[in-house]
């Protein structure tokens, strides 16, 4: 870690005094900045704008909320069916990510021993989300040195899988992490990840704090750089897994698991196993989120179309399974396709 740790003092999220303390994301890597979130409002609209984001990290986001609801309707008076209208929000408040539901699942039934009881629950479902992030790292380290062999490997990774997007460590980038520490890592390749650039703007960041090697590209080079041999594999993380290995991830996964799947190279995702959704049994039932057309149509608020352009806003796509070479969790190694 460079000299300065920034979550030192800034924690990715977390419970604090009766409320949730989370960095800002969006004004990341240029400001370090932690919000205060006292309110379902305050956590929803975090969620919905992506100041909070990344599977994991929306688990952990639905777990406190359910605490910091409990909190809110003592202060406020509010019923039991307003409390539950209420968690229902956080629940709602993006649909691809299944973590979201089931961090609030998980923290429910201590809503019945009164509002600190579900901030204990809570705490211990944000532990237990960071706790397996090393073993997801490792494991999947494990599967990639015997993938492509033991030398420093080149790795290609599209959008955040950090830990900013899973509290602490990473998932896809905890493999990169693993392997660095090991020795194990030549170089990244990370895709901007249009539009809101959670690759070029979180992913770099965090690969410096740590001072790991990359090159960012445009979403567009990815393919090619694949073409062109730049990468020994694909690593990515997902919102949702479906019971047969389709994956959910960030819009601009399935081109690179296609052109990974015609360079010959390894396409890994890495995930924890609350990722996986078993009631959700192939990639076509899964709700991919349609966000705000200005965040195609406008660049950091500058319109970069004619006016009046109309824009297909596609947050998420879908792998379908025979292109996933392993899904690696906490607890094991899947091969969907074999
Ligand atoms: O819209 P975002 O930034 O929340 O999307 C995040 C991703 O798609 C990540 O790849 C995924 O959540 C896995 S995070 C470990």
């Amino acid at each position: 870690m460079s000299e300065k740790d920034p979550y030192a003092e800034n924690p990715v999220i977390a419970w604090r005094e009766g409320g949730i303390v989370a960095i800002d994301q969006t004004l990341l890597p240029d400001e370090v900045r932690l919000l205060r979130i006292d309110t379902v409002d305050d956590l929803v609209d975090a969620v919905v704008r992506l100041a909070v984001r990344g599977a994991p990290t929306l688990g952990a986001a639905g777990a406190l909320g359910v605490a910091l609801a409990a909190h809110q309707a003592r202060r406020s008076g509010w019923s039991a069916s307003r409390l539950k209208a209420e968690i229902g929000r956080i629940r709602d408040a993006r649909p691809t990510a299944v973590n979201l539901r089931v961090g609030v699942e998980e923290v429910v039934p201590a809503l019945a021993d009164g509002p600190e009881a579900a901030g204990r629950a809570a705490v211990a479902v944000v532990d237990r989300i960071a706790a397996a992030n090393r073993r997801i790292g490792e494991r999947g380290a494990d599967f990639l040195v015997e993938a492509c062999g033991r030398r420093p490997l080149r790795i290609h990774t599209h959008c955040n899988t950090g830990a900013l997007a899973c509290v602490e460590w990473g998932t896809g980038l905890g493999v990169i992490r693993s392997l660095h520490e090991r020795g194990l890592l030549d170089q990244v390749i990370v895709d901007e990840t249009r539009p809101l650039l959670q690759g070029s703007r979180l992913t770099c960041w965090e690969l410096d704090l740590v001072g790991i090697d990359y090159r960012v590209v445009c979403d567009g080079a990815g393919p090619f750089a694949l073409q062109q041999g730049l990468a020994d594999a694909v690593v990515v993380g997902a919102d949702r897994v479906a019971a047969n290995g389709d994956v959910a991830n960030k819009i601009g996964t399935y081109g690179l698991a296609l052109a990974a799947d015609r360079a010959g190279v390894p396409f890994v995702v890495a995930a924890p196993e609350s990722t996986i959704d078993p009631a959700t049994e192939t990639g076509a039932s899964i709700v991919v989120e349609h966000r705000a057309e200005e965040e195609v149509t406008h660049f950091r608020g500058i319109r970069v179309t004619p006016a009046g352009a109309r824009a297909l806003n596609y947050a998420f796509d879908v792998t379908p399974a025979d292109l996933v070479s392993a899904v690696v969790t906490e607890d094991r190694v899947w091969t969907p396709r074999s």
